[in-house]
């Protein structure tokens, strides 16, 4: 009996050799179609192949895909665990054809398969097809040989497969397979067709056309195939039972959880393991793809498949988290066909221990309620809407968690009383916020909020995606469509472009449509915490609310700010383990370019921990491991040692990344932070890191500039260039550049001091013998007068030259004045110590700066200094201290 594993591995073998390129799944979240909620069939990956806007280089293709039908139009999720063959998750196997081969070739694949590869009896097989679909009618008679009787005509309604409201579609034909007349059940098309005898195992899609928005249908640009066959279907086939719940692979699941919560697989809790095993693949699928729990859109969806599921495991009886104990069972199931599955193992199973450690602190008083409830309706059969509504809102019970607790009771819940109590507590909250001012200018955004909810952000898994334009705003208000020159901020219920926070700036890209609309982005911002608003100018075509836009981030952009983010969380550890553990995050910028990191920190870095830190974010960059990145409530968090972040603003869970590798570290890891931003998938990707500044911002407050990557690799080669070109004009090698610089420096001071000797001999007249003052001493009244105008001697050297002219005259005055190059008069005065008594250098030369147009002067009595602005008036300062002196000695 073949195992699920080895009958998905035959299928894509089989079509392998066939010529099929096999297709590994694509993600649940589909981020080429914004009307989905999650892919719910093998063709969403190819959607866009079919109606041929994306080429791929394979015309044919198989794929086994993951399949969610939870929430949205398929909801399976309330009949999980009582029927066999519904689940929240699948895999669809399916072949694909694009404008290759079509019908002939489909039929004679299928039949091939199903009757050789798989042996599986004639006798057991019919199948359908479209009404006036006479052509398959002839194949499958040609084909399989099978009599009219097993080939039935059937309407659109069973017949016509269309992906969703809009996309490729076609008449199809289904490959039925009767598990025998011990199971009730009639044929397709009979009254009672919907038994459990004939199987649907397999879908043949003849793709034609594509349905549009608008209600009209064009024709594929060639006739293509989709086929879908349900593994677990085949599955149940194959091993001999008509119920999914007991092949090999889920069988493995229930006895896990059997085991696990010590109870009987098949006893009075069969429904619960069930439903257990299903929701478990689901959840951890989910998760693996990136969906977080929330309470809004897919992660809403999430969260009521894993509170659903931990109902039951409630109901059997475990008193703790159970979930998170059977991820190591699902991977060794279903690790192999899904790296992704393995990848994500740390993830899943933390995230399902949290949300169920979380929700059991209020489980237990919730069923209490309903029970209490139940009690009082006394077989009424409707529980109350405002108690269902409290059990949510008070108790986190999604609607369809209390509903199926009711169910075993033969209850149901008023729907219309919770719907009120819903729109009621909207209500409130409105006009909680509607009443403060600052608020209320942000009125537009609360009611798109309210009225579309969160943006889903697919930004941490793609660049690339589609999403449906749900609000237009221009200049604060919103419109219905926009023409091209018009500036906007657009919102779509999902984008792929980070919207500013946490100091990474908003990604910018483009918004386009297969009509001709371009829409630049040239920021991204976020509205009330989750609505990201995609900021431009509509430089083509029309945009209206309702389009579908193609969403695509500038990419080398992203990567650039992915590694400088990156680049920041190893930053700051370093510089923690080279300043101290009183270094904390004040503030951060993260851009394309660069980043900016501000820190505590007393005084300035020393070049030498500069390089320190830079050595050990290098050596982390260079380890290459792989960043992870969990999810934890911040309390949790912080224990595991994660820094938390400067003005975040921390929600009931939390993003904790992992980076680079520490053997010393407990948990083995370099550094652990708190982080909603975008991060390189491999520390390695951010190449280089290097600190280009580091300054004062405030008292205590220290920033770094670096760069990361290309923006590195510039930064060091232009460094280089300029080393080349000084050590060129210099002609020496660079390597010989400081020293050649310390040198020089050292020559240009003693040249200086030689120069100013020279000017200073120049000026008192003397030649090499030293100062003269032969000429121009003058008597006046018996007083030694030394007053001259010298030339070229820079201010400062004047009241060394006084001194030595004091000196040389023994007793005496002394005056020198000199013009600067700006024509500026500088003067100093000298009184021997002797004559003191009779004159004040200081009145002196505030004499002489006043003929020089100043007005200050300073000094002692035996040596001042002054300026004034008009150097032109040297001899007349010269003239006020002669005639100073004159009426002075005059006097005495
Ligand atoms: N798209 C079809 C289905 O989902 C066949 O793959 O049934």
């Amino acid at each position: 009996m073949a195992g699920l594993n080895e009958i998905r591995s035959k299928f894509l073998e089989f079509f392998r050799a066939e010529d099929h390129e096999v297709v590994a799944s694509g993600p649940l979240v589909p981020n080429n179609d914004p009307t989905l909620l999650f892919t719910n069939a093998g063709m969403v990956p190819f959607k866009n192949v079919f109606t041929g806007q994306e080429k791929r280089p394979y015309v044919r293709a198989a794929s086994s895909q993951k399949c969610v039908r939870a929430g949205g139009k398929h909801n399976d999720l309330d009949n999980v665990g009582y029927t066999v063959r519904h689940h929240t998750f699948f895999e669809m196997l399916g072949n694909f054809s694009f404008g290759d081969y079509y019908k002939a070739e489909a039929i004679e694949f299928a039949w091939q398969l199903i009757t050789k590869e798989f042996a599986l009896p004639e006798s057991r097989l019919m199948v359908t097809i479209y009404e006036d679909d006479d052509e398959a009618h002839g194949l499958w008679k040609k084909i399989s040989g099978l009599s009219d009787d097993k080939i039935v005509r059937l309407g659109a309604k069973s017949n016509f497969w269309q992906m969703g409201d809009t996309g490729p579609c076609g008449p199809n034909s289904e490959i039925f397979y009767d598990h025998g007349d011990k199971i009730p059940g009639g044929p397709p098309g009979s009254p009672d067709e919907d038994g459990d005898r004939f199987i649907e195992i397999w879908n043949l899609v003849f793709m034609q056309y594509e349905q549009h928005e608008d209600g009209s249908r064009t024709g594929l640009p060639k006739p293509s195939i989709d086929t879908g066959m349900g593994l677990e279907r085949i599955a149940a086939v194959l091993q001999g039972t008509h119920d999914n719940y007991a092949t090999d692979l889920m069988r493995a699941l229930i006895v896990a959880s059997a085991e696990a919560s010590k109870s009987d697989p098949d006893g009075p809790h069969a429904v619960s393991h069930r439903v257990i095993a299903d929701h478990l693949r689901s959840s951890s699928f989910l998760l693996a793809d990136g969906v977080m729990p929330s309470n809004e859109g897919r992660g809403y969806v999430l969260r009521r498949i894993m509170r659903r599921a931990m109902r039951h495991a409630q109901l059997v009886g475990v008193a703790e988290p159970l979930m998170w104990r059977l991820v190591p069972a699902l991977v060794r199931q279903m690790g192999d066909a899904y790296p992704e599955l393995r990848r994500a193992e740390p993830l899943v199973t933390e995230t399902l221990k949290l949300e169920e450690t979380r929700f059991r602190e209020t489980l237990t008083r919730g069923l209490k309620l309903l029970d209490e409830e139940i009690e009082k309706q006394q077989g009424k059969g409707v529980l109350p809407g405002d108690v269902a509504f409290k059990l949510y809102d008070t108790y986190g019970f999604p609607l369809d968690l209390t509903q199926d607790a009711l169910r075993s009771r033969g209850m149901s819940v008023d729907q219309t009383g919770f719907d009120t109590a819903m729109a009621k507590q909207r209500q409130d909250a409105r006009a909680a916020w509607s009443g403060s001012g600052e608020k209320a200018t942000e009125a537009v955004w609360f009611e798109l909020r309210e009225k579309n909810g969160a943006t889903e952000f697919l930004g941490y898994e793609t660049e690339t995606a589609e999403g449906k334009i749900v609000a237009i705003i221009v200049d604060g208000q919103p419109v219905e469509e926009i023409t091209a020159g018009t500036g906007a901020a657009i919102i779509a219920n999902q984008t792929p472009f980070y919207a500013e926070s946490g100091g990474q700036v908003g990604d910018s890209g483009v918004l386009f449509t297969p009509a001709g609309a371009e829409f630049p982005v040239a920021d991204t911002a976020k509205k009330l915490g989750d609505m990201h608003v995609h900021i431009g100018t509509l430089a083509r075509g029309t945009l209206k609310v309702g389009d579908i836009v193609e969403m695509k981030v500038d990419s080398a952009l992203r990567t650039a700010t992915r590694a400088n983010h990156s680049a920041t969380h190893l930053v700051h550890e370093a510089l923690r383990r080279v300043l101290g553990p009183h270094v904390t995050q004040k503030g951060s910028m993260v851009g394309p370019e660069r980043l900016r990191f501000d820190f505590s920190h007393p005084k300035p870095m020393t070049a030498d921990e500069i390089a320190e830190v830079e050595t050990i974010v290098n050596r982390v960059i260079r380890q290459n491991a792989e960043v992870s990145t969990r999810l934890m409530t911040p309390e949790q968090a912080i224990e595991a040692g994660a820094l938390a972040l400067f003005g975040e603003k921390y929600g009931a869970e939390v993003r904790v990344l992992a980076m680079g590798l520490d053997e010393n570290n407990d948990n083995g890891i370099y550094s652990v932070e708190l982080c909603g931003g975008t991060h390189v998938r491999r520390v390695g990707d951010i190449a280089i890191f290097k600190i280009v500044s580091e300054g004062a911002v405030a008292s205590g407050i220290r920033r770094i500039e670096a760069l990361t990557g290309e923006g590195a690799r510039r930064y060091l080669i232009e460094q280089e260039r300029i080393a080349k070109e000084a050590a060129g004009a210099l002609k020496i090698s660079p390597e010989d550049l400081p020293a050649r610089v310390v040198s020089l420096m050292e020559e240009r001071k003693r040249l200086e001091r030689e120069l100013s000797d020279v000017k200073k001999k120049l000026a008192m007249g003397g030649g090499s013998g030293g100062p003269s003052l032969d000429a121009p001493v003058q008597e006046i009244g018996g007083v030694k007068l030394v007053a001259r105008k010298l030339d070229g001697v820079n201010p400062k050297d004047l009241r060394g030259l006084v001194d030595d002219a004091k000196k040389q005259i023994g007793s005496g005055v002394v005056a020198f004045v000199t013009v600067s190059e700006d024509g500026k008069g500088a003067v100093a005065t000298g009184v021997t110590a002797d004559l003191t008594s009779r004159f004040n250098a200081v009145e002196l030369v505030k004499a002489a700066a006043a003929a020089m147009g100043g007005a200050g002067g300073g000094g002692r009595p035996d040596m001042a200094q002054a300026g004034g602005p008009d150097g032109a008036k040297a001899e007349a300062a010269l003239d006020a201290v002669r005639a100073a002196v004159g009426e002075l000695a005059g006097a005495a």
